[in-house]
């Protein structure tokens, strides 16, 4: 099993069909081969697996100079609410600071609960687009645009 393959299978168990975000392997894919796409993997206890195999969750973000943007980040549901996702998300910023990236977007479609988690670690409300997610089976959803803004040190 590669990165892609625990990428897709992460991707499968987590998202909802109904609200048409989950993303397919080939635009999965067609994102890991751009050099300024970057993932990260979790397993149960939130760090780095050993192997791929392990991956519970993941980040994908894609990043342009001193942004980048949080494109996905989801957990298997039987590992949610032990911190996994809080565990990506600090990795995420950690690793984009790293490389230089100050501004951290991510959007949301309105009414997720992975809010609280976003504005715990910093992310504050700065956008809405209406009717942005129109994939699934509940009807279109707006998404929230969120933004964190560090100074690097
Ligand atoms: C969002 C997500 C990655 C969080 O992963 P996690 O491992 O459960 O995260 P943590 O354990 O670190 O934090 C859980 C917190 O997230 C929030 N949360 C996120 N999704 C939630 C849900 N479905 N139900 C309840 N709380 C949720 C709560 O604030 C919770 O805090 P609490 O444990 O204090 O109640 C996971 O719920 C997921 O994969 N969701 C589906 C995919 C998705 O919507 N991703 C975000 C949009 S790209």
């Amino acid at each position: 099993m590669d990165a892609l393959d625990a990428i897709m299978a992460v991707m499968e168990a987590a998202f909802d069909p109904a609200f048409g975000e989950a993303w397919n392997r080939r635009q999965v894919g067609d994102a890991l081969a751009q050099p300024n796409t970057h993932f990260l993997l979790a397993d149960a206890t939130g760090k780095e697996p050993l192997a791929a195999e392990d991956a519970v969750g993941f980040t994908l973000s894609r990043q342009i100079g001193p942004e980048e943007e949080l494109l996905l980040i989801a957990v298997m549901p039987a590992a949610r609410g032990n911190g996994v996702g809080g565990a990506l998300l600090a990795r995420f910023i950690a690793d984009a600071h790293s490389r230089g990236a100050n501004r951290l977007f991510l959007e949301m479609r309105d009414g997720n609960p992975a809010q609280a988690l976003y504005l715990r670690h910093g992310f504050a409300p700065v956008g809405r687009r209406p009717n942005y997610y129109r994939a699934g089976t509940s009807g279109p959803l707006d998404a929230i645009t969120y933004l964190r803004e560090a100074l690097l040190k």
